[in-house]
């Protein structure tokens, strides 16, 4: 039987991980798939795919064509829009479809986590909470927060934002994970920084500024997941493989 195509929908840590934990397995050929926002990506062995594929439509003749058997969703939580294509395509092309959703993170003793259902509540909610903000949603989320007056932000981001920041207002620090605990301390404190915002990624390599927020005893607006794609979820690329695995061998 010939190995079964599987396109891993990528950008994120785990994604990467399960394409090398997949890497030479005799059953399974991995076509790794990105949108194509990062200048660096990390390196995977797999043949990788660049740029959207046409909304579902799109991605839905892409399946089609390149013979795809599975979908592997492994995403960022918050890429919604992807995601939403992902379930439509592969339900009209009957291509099964798994999501790989790394676990949210949990509010812990000491944390002030002020909970709040998207960027536009996170952008209205910090006037009352502080004056100093570092702003940690990635570089394409930031409109909302543009227009809130007499915040200064220190905005980080592994790409450059792409909104036109005022300098005199926005600090823009350029940098990838994982971070430390004793790094993210005392970026909050060598910019007197007095709330954090955060959307809830889940993962290792960007709690450390939780850790360091609970320390200094500040507030964390905590941007809630969008709702989760439909269909079967797993947290973790050990169970994804195994689970990948089972499907190869039920065919
Ligand atoms: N949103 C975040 O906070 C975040 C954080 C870290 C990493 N990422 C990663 O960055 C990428 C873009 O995220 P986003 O939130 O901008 O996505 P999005 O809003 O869900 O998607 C916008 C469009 O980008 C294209 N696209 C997105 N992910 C793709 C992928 N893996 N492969 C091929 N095309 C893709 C699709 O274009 P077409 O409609 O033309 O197919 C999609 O409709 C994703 O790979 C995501 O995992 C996102």
């Amino acid at each position: 039987m010939r190995p079964e195509r599987l396109l891993l929908l990528g950008g994120t840590r785990e994604a990467v991980a399960l394409a090398r934990a997949l890497d030479g397995h005799p059953d399974i050929e991995t076509t790794y798939s990105l949108a194509g926002r990062t200048r660096r990506p990390a390196p995977v062995p797999a043949p990788v795919r660049t740029g959207g594929f046409g909304g579902a439509d799109g991605l839905e003749a892409y399946l089609r064509e390149a013979g795809i058997g599975l979908v592997v969703d492994a995403t960022h939580p918050y890429a919604e829009a992807i995601s939403a294509n992902a379930a439509l395509a592969c339900d009209r092309a009957s291509v099964p479809r798994l999501v790989l959703h790394r676990p949210p993170w949990a509010r812990g003793p000491g944390d002030r986590w002020v909970e709040v259902a998207d960027t536009a509540r996170a952008a209205r909610a910090l006037p009352a909470l502080g004056k100093r903000v570092l702003l940690t949603v990635g570089s394409r989320d930031l409109t909302p927060f543009l227009p809130v007056p007499r915040l200064r932000f220190v905005v980080r981001s592994v790409e450059p934002p792409a909104a036109v920041l005022d300098p005199d207002r926005f600090e823009v620090v350029l940098a990838r994970g994982p971070f430390d605990f004793d790094a993210e301390r005392r970026l909050l404190e060598s910019r007197a920084i007095d709330v954090v915002v955060s959307k809830n990624s889940g993962g290792t390599a960007a709690r450390a500024k939780l850790g360091a927020a609970r320390a200094l005893g500040l507030p964390v607006v905590m941007i809630a997941r969008p709702p989760p794609p439909p269909g079967e979820r797993l947290e973790s690329v050990a169970a994804a493989k195994a689970r990948i695995e089972a499907h190869v061998r039920g065919r």
